[in-house]
């Protein structure tokens, strides 16, 4: 019995990775391209107090201002439904906390764009009792409902600990049905920026072990 009851939520660790890289040549440019565009566009760089982290960009203004991004896009035959800035500011040293989204969209694809180079991106194997006892909290971005896990972020290691990555020189396809915590390092820079795109169709397939 799961308290929340959606099909192949969380994903099962022994059938799917917790990410994939991609290969892209251009991620230099999609890089400057975003980078440029949230200057002129927004405060999110200089906004060091920000505990929000996820910032949903309205519209389609970041599209038109990116065509390396959407030129990439079109590449891999994946479509943008909706676009986010990641920010981890320098108000959020203990990390994003071990959380598991929602069951509405399992995958999205997300590119390094600044000061990726001391942060980790921790996914965890949590048991499906364990998730039960926690209960669950409302989710942050959407009307769905998620489990408690920030209960357990600071005791994340007492499990099994399914991947480390330092998504720095490549994008990736993220699998956020397995908990996962993002973790900087000491000598982490801030504002630590990644760039979060929702395909139309769920990429599950690029997950496969
Ligand atoms: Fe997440």
């Amino acid at each position: 019995m799961k308290l929340i009851d959606c099909d192949n939520y969380p994903s099962d660790t022994d059938k799917e990775l917790a990410y994939a890289e991609l290969e892209c040549p251009t991620l230099a440019e999609i890089q400057q391209e975003v980078l440029s565009w949230l200057r002129q566009n927004t405060n999110l760089l200089e906004s060091a107090d920000d505990k929000s982290y996820w910032h949903t960009i309205q519209g389609t203004d970041i599209v038109r201002a990116c065509p390396k991004l959407v030129e990439y896009m079109k590449s891999i035959k994946s479509p943008i439904r909706e676009i986010a800035i990641g920010v981890l500011t320098q108000s959020m040293q203990t990390g994003l906390h071990l959380h598991m989204d929602s069951c509405s969209l399992q995958t999205k694809i997300n590119f390094p764009v600044l000061n990726t180079e001391q942060v980790y991106t921790e996914w965890y194997d949590i048991p499906i009792d364990v998730l039960n006892q926690l209960g669950i909290r409302d989710d942050a971005k959407t009307t769905d409902k998620v489990y408690n896990l920030y209960k357990i972020h600071d005791t994340a290691t007492d499990y099994d600990r399914v991947a480390r990555y330092n998504m720095h020189t490549k994008p990736i396809v993220f699998n956020s049905w397995i908990p996962h915590r993002v973790m900087p390092e000491t000598t982490a820079q801030y504002p630590r920026v990644i760039l979060s795109v929702m395909p139309v169709k769920e990429l599950t397939h690029l997950l496969q072990k």
